[in-house]
């Protein structure tokens, strides 16, 4: 097994954005994963992950030797219907940390605090592309189901369209 420095999850803070920026840009950059490409992680897009998961969601991140190698976050939508779900969940581990337990360490904490201190979330939800077999299986892993298909929603950079798949969480 690779030797990969100690990493440690905690709550994110406004501190970490440019960490996050970067982290996201390394992981755009590997393609596959996160929606968006290397020239679309702007400010704006980090900024408002960060605020709104700050303001009315959870976000965390793992960090080894003070960098952010991982990082997880969801909010709840503004209309009121919406207020028991928590939405708009990203999650992206930096690719030479990948397949060490970050993901998993960074999502068990987000379900934890969603159980104990987020009575009124019934809900978790996210999109995953298709072709992204491996984390499908590790958000089945965690409880999480697939409920349909959304086909052809993602067009791929070979140019081809696939479909993306939403899974939800529920508060038994
Ligand atoms: C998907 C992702 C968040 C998972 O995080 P991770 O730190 O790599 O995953 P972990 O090491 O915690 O492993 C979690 C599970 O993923 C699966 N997994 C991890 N690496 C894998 C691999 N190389 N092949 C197959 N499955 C793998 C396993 O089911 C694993 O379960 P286990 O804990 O029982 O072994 C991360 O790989 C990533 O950021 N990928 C690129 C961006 C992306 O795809 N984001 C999600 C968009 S929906």
């Amino acid at each position: 097994m690779r030797d990969i420095p100690t990493w440690q999850v905690m709550p994110a803070s406004l501190d970490d954005f440019s960490g996050i920026k970067s982290l996201y840009m390394r992981v755009a950059r590997q393609g596959g994963g996160i929606a968006r490409t290397e020239d679309e992680i702007s400010d704006d897009y980090i900024r408002h992950n960060l605020d709104s998961a700050l303001a009315r969601g959870i976000a965390y991140v793992a960090k080894a030797e003070g960098s952010i190698v991982g990082e997880i976050h969801a909010y709840r939508p503004i209309p009121k219907l919406f207020s028991h779900v928590l939405s708009d969940l990203t999650i992206a581990v930096d690719p030479d940390f990948q397949g060490s337990g970050v993901g998993r360490a960074m999502f068990t904490a987000l379900l934890n605090e969603v159980v104990a201190s987020h009575a009124e979330i019934r809900r978790v939800e996210l999109f995953v592309r298709q072709s992204n077999l491996k984390a499908q299986t590790f958000y089945q892993s965690l409880g999480f189901q697939i409920e349909g298909h959304f086909q052809q929603r993602v067009r791929r950079h070979d140019g081809d369209l696939e479909a993306d798949i939403p899974m939800a969480w529920l508060r038994a």
